[in-house]
């Protein structure tokens, strides 16, 4: 403890002295990077090489011959589709600057061609020219980056797995390009010993081309790169995200990743590759799985981490209810069970085989169960006092007591068990429901709308509600009947239709209360007056009546009640 204090103190008295702290004291340091590259081969210990780095989850660079490629091809498919990068050492190892351009290209072609063939997919290869012998024309040539090194095991030399081991310990730095041969014994237990050691002091080793992704440099052609040091680190490929939703058509899964990426995937639980699907759209999977996946904004040695989900049976489709005549009829897949008690259904309650009665005040609940699947969500409905099913209207929503009453009157409808209580309601809906209330009398009389089919079910009522003066059409003779209907023009209808004759004075107006009261239309004013002290119509707040707002079918159910009570 003593001792502690007293080197606190220390180093106050230090940073007292030298006056400031070093700038960088607080920040973190970047993420030491390296890449190691393999010349030469592939050769006889390319294999056992891959299933050591498989093992340590760390992807290289090898630098092949071509003329080496066709007999291990096998081999060369193995580390290209493990996400190792794959470049070129020239086709026979010959000293470029010796050859002519056009010799030069052959080497770099017949390479390419020669790896392409061997991945079975077509890339660009960078160049690593035998000996690190280049000249300004034989940079030209390459058409590629040329990759040398800055950290020589000289493994090929000392044929000493130790010494290739304490070369690269002791010599690499933050940066490094590492360069060791494939095609000795000696150089694979070297390597991987030497890699667990960099592991260690925290490097994260790369291929060459993430190396210089990461550290901002662009790898033209023509350039030479020796190692990628630098004062910042991009972030690595990050891997996918796998997101499972369920939806309508069944599970969805969506796999995400870094722009610019592409992701490559399997379902079946088994590593992805190169040759894996392809992601471009959300997919559905039925049943349990393993799905694992990688981004990639290179095939050839730029890919991230394997992302890997298992996803369990997916859910059966929640059943259908829907009531018709007191009857309750529930439809979905599987075996279907119920309670009216509402308690929780489960594959012990009574099974669903026929419509049941469905009283009023019950709940109904149901749940299907399928082998292979989970158990579905509980589908739950109740069946409400004036023994409707809605959907969509649920006993916390404040119209709903209104909703209930509204339609079991029959002054407006649902759509099967759907009322849409948020949908805008219409000049047709509106003239429909003061039709029903007046106890739908016949119409006698003609009237002209040229916009009323003869066939519209609502044809009669809209000619009644012209006939009471209810309804007026537009100047040019349409009704508009699919029109929605605003507050202030609801007033108007409402006061034609309800409004009896006044005796006496006038109460004094309330609509100065809303801070809105000059963007009621002048012809509205009146009946707007009346819909407000008369209770009919409420502003939408204390102080805003919202003239031009819209009116809602849960809202009509609410009026038409306050209308039927005057
Ligand atoms: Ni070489």
């Amino acid at each position: 403890m003593k001792v502690r204090k007293r080197s606190v103190a220390l180093l106050l008295a230090l940073v007292l002295m030298i006056g400031i702290l070093p700038s960088h004291a607080s920040a973190a340091p970047a993420r030491k990077l390296a890449a190691i590259t393999f010349d030469d081969g592939p050769g006889p210990y390319t294999d056992s090489l891959l299933d050591g780095l498989a093992e340590r989850g760390v992807p290289v660079t090898f630098f092949m011959q071509g003329y080496r490629v066709a007999q291990y091809s096998a081999v060369v498919k193995k580390a290209y589709e493990a996400g190792h990068q794959i470049a070129s050492h020239t086709y026979s190892h010959p000293l470029l600057t010796k050859l002519s351009d056009e010799a030069i290209r052959e080497q770099i072609t017949s390479t390419a061609s020669a790896l392409n063939q061997a991945t079975g997919t077509t890339n660009s290869y960078m160049v690593r020219p035998p000996y690190g012998s280049t000249n300004p024309r034989v940079l030209s040539a390459l058409k590629a980056p040329a990759i040398l090194w800055s950290v020589d095991t000289l493994d090929w030399k000392s044929l000493n797995a130790d010494a290739v081991y304490k070369h690269i310990v002791n010599d690499t730095k933050d940066g490094s390009i590492i360069l060791l041969h494939d095609i000795h014994a000696t150089s694979i237990p070297g390597a991987l010993r030497g890699i667990d050691a960099l592991l260690e002091q925290g490097y994260e080793l790369v291929t060459v081309s993430e190396l210089l992704r990461r550290r901002g440099y662009e790898a033209a052609a023509g350039k030479k790169y020796f190692s990628a040091p630098g004062s910042t680190t991009l972030p690595g490929i990050s891997e996918p995200a796998i997101t499972p939703t369920e939806s309508e058509k069944g599970r969805l899964v969506t796999l995400t990743a870094d722009a610019g990426t592409t992701i490559y995937y399997t379902t079946d639980g088994t590593a992805p590759t190169s040759k894996s699907a392809v992601y471009t759209k959300p997919f559905v999977m039925e049943e349990a799985a393993t799905i694992k996946a990688f981004a990639a904004y290179s095939l050839n040695g730029g890919r991230s981490q394997v992302a890997e989900r298992t996803l369990d049976m997916p859910r059966v489709k929640t059943p259908v209810i829907t009531l018709k005549d007191g009857m309750a009829a529930i439809s979905g897949s599987g075996e279907i069970h119920y309670t009216l008690d509402g308690t929780a259904p489960s594959a012990s309650s009574p099974r669903y085989t026929a419509p049941v009665p469905l009283p009023a005040n019950t709940m109904l609940r149901a749940i299907a169960v399928q082998p292979g699947y989970r158990d579905s969500q509980i589908a739950g409905l109740l069946c409400s006092e004036g023994g409707n099913l809605f959907s969509d209207v649920q006993p916390e929503n404040k119209h709903y007591q209104d909703i209930d009453r509204i339609v079991s009157q029959g002054l407006m409808t649902t759509k099967g068990n759907a009322f849409c209580p948020e949908q805008a309601v219409t000049r047709r809906e509106t003239a429909m429901v003061l039709y029903r209330m007046a106890g739908s009398p016949d119409v006698s009389g003609t009237f002209s709308v040229p916009d009323v089919k003869d066939t519209d079910p609502a044809r009669t009522a809209i000619v009644w509600a012209m006939s009471q003066n209810i309804l007026a059409g537009f100047d040019d003779g349409t009704i508009q009947p699919d029109a929605s209907v605003t507050r202030e023009q609801l007033a108007v209808i409402l006061c034609r239709a309800w409004a009896k004759p006044q005796e006496g004075d006038p109460a004094p107006t309330k609509l100065y209360g809303f801070a809105d009261w000059k963007d009621i239309d002048v012809y509205a004013w009146d009946a707007v007056d009346w819909a407000v002290s008369s209770g009919v119509l409420t502003g939408i707040s204390e102080t805003a009546f919202a003239p031009k707002g819209m009116v809602t079918r849960a809202q009509l159910a609410s009026i038409v009640l306050r209308g039927q009570a005057l």
